[in-house]
């Protein structure tokens, strides 16, 4: 896949998007912008790959709401929920601010480092995994805090996190929530 592989919104998306900017007064329709990258970084492109936002998509979206695409851009990386480059099936998002540190991140990350034998920011070979630091996820009181997809996992420790990663390389379900007490 290249970054400029062709995208155009499907028509239910345009809906979306047209509804998205319905909200906005008369000449504040970018203040859509998240909310249509958001809806770009989901759907497919030409290619079938999503979960990144292209050039091409950035152009679309540029496109859509009549702005610079250096302001899409500016947008686009500014905020980790939005990726700029191919991901894996499972983006793990590591919150790495100071009340997820005080709670254990390191033993958290290292675990998914060592488990998954990739560092931070890196994909494994397989395409299956992607893992992120981020900043304060929003859920402080339940760190060591993790996103996976849209799913949040908290409370995490050695053996929690363990068995999150064994359930991911199977290929099952994983249950979201705290893991303070052992889940079935
Ligand atoms: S500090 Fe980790 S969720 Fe806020």
């Amino acid at each position: 896949m290249t970054t400029q592989t062709p995208f155009i919104f499907h028509a239910e998306n345009i809906k979306k998007a047209e509804k998205y900017i319905q909200k906005y007064p008369a000449g504040q329709e970018r203040s859509a912008l998240k909310a249509l990258l958001d809806l770009a970084q989901r759907q497919e492109d030409a290619e079938g790959q999503k979960g990144w936002l292209s050039n091409a998509k950035i152009e679309y979206i540029a496109d859509f709401l009549k702005m610079p695409v250096v302001k899409v851009y500016e947008v686009a990386s500014f905020y980790t929920m939005f990726n700029l480059k191919p991901i894996g099936k499972h983006h793990i998002k590591l919150c790495g601010t100071v009340p997820c540190c005080l709670l254990g991140f390191e033993e958290v990350l290292n675990t998914f480092e060592n488990e998954l034998n990739i560092k931070v920011g890196q994909t494994t070979p397989d395409n299956t995994f992607t893992l992120d630091e981020v900043e304060c996820l929003g859920a402080c009181v339940n760190g060591p805090v993790v996103q996976i997809g849209d799913d949040y996992f908290e409370d995490l420790n050695v053996e929690s996190t363990t068995r999150i990663i064994n359930t991911l390389k199977d290929g099952k379900p994983i249950k979201p929530g705290s893991y303070k007490q052992n889940i079935k």
